[in-house]
């Protein structure tokens, strides 16, 4: 399959030449946050989106946001984006001298939008209401897509985070409006071309997590590209167990062994190595972190489980990692939310993070508990980037066209609007 490249992707920059003063330009951002309580836990998306809004108020456009915000069925005031508004806003007022005011609007069609797009003032910006509260977004609806766009002069795709979705406001309202990507998404599709695509070699990818059936599409389009694949957590049981070593009581998908063996086969033939834990940390459950051993793959006894990787990989893998010039990473090597068992997920993260802050290595992470991991561990900053995409991030790994870029790439510029 062809790659979606940036270059063929109609940029923010391209926009700004435009004459904007007062055009009205419709934003997709992920305003999707994770929320506690009503507090909001993690602001990386919002902040991700400010460098496209802000360059959109200095050129005094009128900015409209839309975003979903969980999955809801139908109305649902527990989801509406009026939570997010007033951390927008502040971070907005934090960002280099971005000075505008935050408006929020309480549906995203409708003459209610409507009239909140017309009060819009040059340089202001417009949140509109979750776009989720209508079952036509995500249906991709065309007349919904024509009415999301009927206010809008331009449109920009600011949410690669959610451009694995074909839904009416990432990929249906291409259709009516010239559409330019915003900086967010450059940012993901170029790290990805660096990381993935296009790799400086050696090139390695660290790939974790609980099950092998959720990553057989990723680890089979990796081993066409990877000179070695790192396999930790629970997934490398079942690569261990494919492979006869006893894992004891570990978790482990058995009827996917023939599918491992399989794709280490496949692996060989790329010349891709995978490379599996030699030795491991192991305790009798996830609770007695007071008793547990680190020890050879031939000592795990029947009542036990194996939880981490052991230390002696850790010193190989770091031997083969410190020779690799590109890594992409997803998925823990360990039980990582519970301690003692997150050490050797952090010990990797940190020594990545040191090879790439001493200029030797770029890395690219993503997928929500690698992220939760590095920030844990102290490096999110330290890695090359850091994507805010958790599925459209594995949906690319896997090698699949994502439907919004898909959109974009075949949205002429220079098409008039038609809504
Ligand atoms: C995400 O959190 O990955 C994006 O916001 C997409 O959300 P979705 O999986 O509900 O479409």
């Amino acid at each position: 399959m062809k790659y979606q490249k940036m270059s063929e992707l109609n940029t923010l920059d391209n926009l700004l030449k435009e004459k904007i003063e007062g055009k009205t330009i419709l934003v997709r951002v992920d305003l999707n946050v994770p929320m506690k309580n009503g507090k909001i836990m993690d602001f990386t998306r919002i902040q991700g989106v400010l460098p496209t809004i802000c360059k959109l108020v200095a050129k005094k456009a009128k900015i409209v946001l839309i975003s979903h915000f969980g999955r809801p069925e139908g109305f649902d005031m527990s989801q509406s984006l009026a939570s997010v508004v007033d951390e927008l806003s502040n971070q907005i007022e934090q960002f280099s001298n971005c000075k505008t005011k935050v408006h929020f609007g309480v549906d995203c069609i409708g003459i209610s939008a409507a009239h909140a797009i017309e009060a819009l003032q040059n340089g202001e910006v417009l949140l509109l209401e979750n776009l989720r509260f209508y079952k036509e977004e995500e249906a991709n609806d065309k007349e919904f897509a024509k009415k999301l766009a009927s206010k809008a002069d331009y449109y920009v795709n600011d949410a690669f985070s959610c451009s694995h979705r074909a839904h009416a406001s990432i990929s249906g309202v291409t259709d009516f409006l010239p559409s330019y990507t915003g900086i967010l998404l450059e940012q993901e599709v170029t790290s990805l071309e660096r990381s993935f695509e296009a790799p400086k070699k050696p090139f390695a990818a660290i790939v974790g997590g609980s099950k092998i059936s959720t990553k057989i599409d990723i680890l089979t389009s990796l081993s066409k590209r990877a000179d070695y694949i790192f396999i930790g957590g629970a997934m490398a049981n079942t690569f261990l167990n494919a492979l006869g070593h006893n894992i004891g009581n570990s978790l482990c998908e058995k009827n996917m062994a023939e599918k491992a063996r399989q794709i280490i086969k496949e692996a060989e033939k790329n010349n891709c190595r995978i490379i599996l834990p030699s030795d491991v940390v192991v305790a009798k459950s996830i609770n007695d972190k007071y008793n547990t051993r680190n020890i050879d793959l031939k000592n795990i006894r029947e009542d036990e489980m194996i939880l981490d990787a052991g230390f002696e990989t850790l010193v190989n893998w770091y031997e083969v990692i410190s020779k690799c010039k590109t890594i992409i990473w997803n998925g823990p090597v360990g039980a990582f939310e519970f301690e003692p068992f997150n050490n050797s997920s952090v010990a990797l993260c940190r020594a990545v993070a040191k090879l790439t802050s001493e200029g030797k290595l770029y890395s690219v992470a993503g997928g929500g508990d690698t992220v939760s991991l590095l920030s844990s561990a102290g490096v999110r900053d330290a890695f090359s980037y850091v994507s805010t995409a958790g599925g459209a991030f594995l949906e690319w790994l896997e090698g699949k066209s994502l439907p919004g870029i898909s959109a974009l790439m075949n949205c002429c510029t220079n098409k008039s609007k038609t809504a």
